[in-house]
């Protein structure tokens, strides 16, 4: 009896137990990931791909998403762009560029920076005149256009809750799925926790590489590990539920 009972409790699912409709839906629902994960990197491409001004996509690409370009704010390009002219001393160009360099702090914004902006610039850049244009009256809104950019804390929280509540049931259920492999079951223990790990560090690491640059190695790596390791998992499932019969272990059972 107690072995019997033993014995039932150590035969798993295999797809060799499920009928051919859960096959179909499985391999249904596989195959739509599949292709959302290849519109997903499509889209990927088109919103990073150019930032650092070569075309295609690069680490540059994703640490300027991200972290910031550090020599290319809206304010540098614009002074040495088309509002260099309305500057009345061209030599003001550079004291702003200068503050830039040293990162744009309100100080010496006050000092220097804010007699030259109300003197040749607020003319049009005030909210009451232009409320399109960057407001150029006070420091915090100077400050927007003065500051690299890349990706900011609210935007970075918004798209983090939307990654790991949706992805989180994608990998779940491809998870479940790939289970039902005739696999090692050591590799599958590993295999079932790694896109989920990945995915984790990917996203911790947008945060880091906000601050520290060289990160974008680690949004790229374990961005890479996360859609290899589910790649891996969807395809081995595709393939033992349609093309894998393993005769020994009906012979074992
Ligand atoms: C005669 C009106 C006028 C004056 C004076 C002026 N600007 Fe502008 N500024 C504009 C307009 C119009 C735009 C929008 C141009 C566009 O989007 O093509 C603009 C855009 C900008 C932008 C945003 C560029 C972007 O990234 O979209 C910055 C920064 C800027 N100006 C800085 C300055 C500075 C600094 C000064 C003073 C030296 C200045 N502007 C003086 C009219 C003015």
């Amino acid at each position: 009896m107690l072995e019997e009972h033993y014995e039932r409790r150590q035969s798993y699912r295999r797809f060799k137990d499920i009928s051919v409709s859960e096959r179909i839906l499985n391999t249904v629902f596989l195959l739509t990931i599949g292709v959302g994960y290849l519109a997903a990197l499509a889209n990927l491409y088109y919103t990073h791909q150019g930032l650092d001004g070569k075309a295609g996509l690069s680490v540059e690409d994703v640490v300027i998403s991200y972290h910031g370009a550090n020599n290319q704010t809206r304010l540098g390009t614009a002074i040495n762009g088309i509002m260099k002219t309305n500057l009345r001393y061209i030599g003001d160009k550079d004291v702003i560029m200068q503050w830039l360099h040293h990162g744009a702090d309100e100080p010496e914004y006050i000092e220097k920076i804010a007699p030259i902006l109300n003197r040749d610039c607020i003319g049009c850049h005030t909210p009451t005149v232009n409320p399109s244009l960057p407001d150029l009256t006070h420091y915090s809104t100077v400050s927007e256009v003065a500051h690299a950019g890349g990706a900011s804390i609210p935007t970075l929280v918004r798209v983090s809750h939307i990654h790991l509540f949706g992805i989180a049931f994608i990998l779940f259920f491809i998870g479940k799925i790939f289970l039902l492999c005739d696999l090692n079951v050591h590799v599958k223990r590993v295999a079932v926790v790694i896109p989920f790990a990945a995915m984790l560090l990917d996203v911790l690491s947008w945060f880091v590489t906000k601050e520290i640059s060289s990160f974008a190695y680690v949004v790229i790596f374990s961005g890479a590990l996360m859609g290899l390791s589910m790649g891996l998992q969807i395809v081995l499932s595709i393939y033992q539920m349609w093309f894998y019969s393993n005769n020994t272990a009906y012979q074992q059972s």
